[in-house]
């Protein structure tokens, strides 16, 4: 089995166990931010069996367009393809969703909130989820994330949590552990060659319940 393979077959397994266990929802709607090739997306679609709506939502085309092949080629219609904006908000109608989905989405040096988008993505998941809505993430580089100051700073997993808290969620515990698919698609490694499926670097999700 190629590592492509592979992906597919977590996605249709672990993945999709995963996205169960967080969410005991019939039908729901589900966001999936910053998707890039979507592997969260699928595994949602095949934790529900496809009964399901899922926006699979990021501003590169390419990632959008490979999700829309992929879909067709599996034979999947749950899934919509959605155009993220710069600005990290998005058109979605308040209390939209059950579950939203930030994967490998909040480090970085971005430009318009310098590196602080991760406030205003915490605020859209707080306006578009139901009440009692899930918000799963799963979080990589945190020795590359910025304190409120703007000032880079090491996050832990602890402070991570507590600042979501502070958003406005409730906190809840589990041992679920995702998957970093960056080696997999990034132009470098694919070059450099050498990645397996079981090489790539698992994390820790966390999961929140929106409160009131
Ligand atoms: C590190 S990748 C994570 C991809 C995917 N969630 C995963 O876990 O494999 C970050 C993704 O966020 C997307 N992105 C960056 N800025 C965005 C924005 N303002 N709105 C939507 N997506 C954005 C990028 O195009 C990229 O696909």
């Amino acid at each position: 089995m190629n590592i492509f393979d592979e992906v597919n077959n977590w996605e249709k397994t672990e993945g999709a166990e995963i996205i169960a266990s967080i969410l005991d929802v019939k039908d729901p709607v589900i966001l999936d931010y910053g998707c890039g090739a979507g592997n969260y997306s699928f595994a949602s679609a095949y934790a529900f069996n496809q009964k399901c709506k899922v926006y699979a939502a990021d501003i590169n085309r390419q990632c959008l367009d490979h999700i829309n092949e992929k879909a067709g080629k599996e034979n999947i219609c749950c899934i919509t393809t959605v155009m993220g904006r710069e600005d990290y908000r998005h058109d979605f109608e308040d209390g939209t969703f059950d579950l939203v989905i930030y994967a490998d989405m909040f480090h970085g040096e971005e430009k318009i909130y310098n590196g602080l988008h991760r406030f205003v993505m915490l605020e859209e998941a707080k306006r578009t989820l139901k009440e009692g809505g899930i918000l799963a993430i799963l979080p990589f580089h945190l020795s590359n994330f910025r304190d409120k100051d703007k000032k880079k700073c090491k996050y832990t997993y602890k402070k991570l949590t507590d600042e979501i808290i502070g958003s406005g969620f409730k906190y809840i515990d589990n041992d679920l552990q995702g998957i970093h698919f960056e080696k997999v698609y990034s132009p470098y490694y694919l070059q450099k060659g050498g990645v397996t499926f079981d090489s790539l670097e698992r994390g820790r999700i966390l999961v929140f319940k929106k409160s009131i």
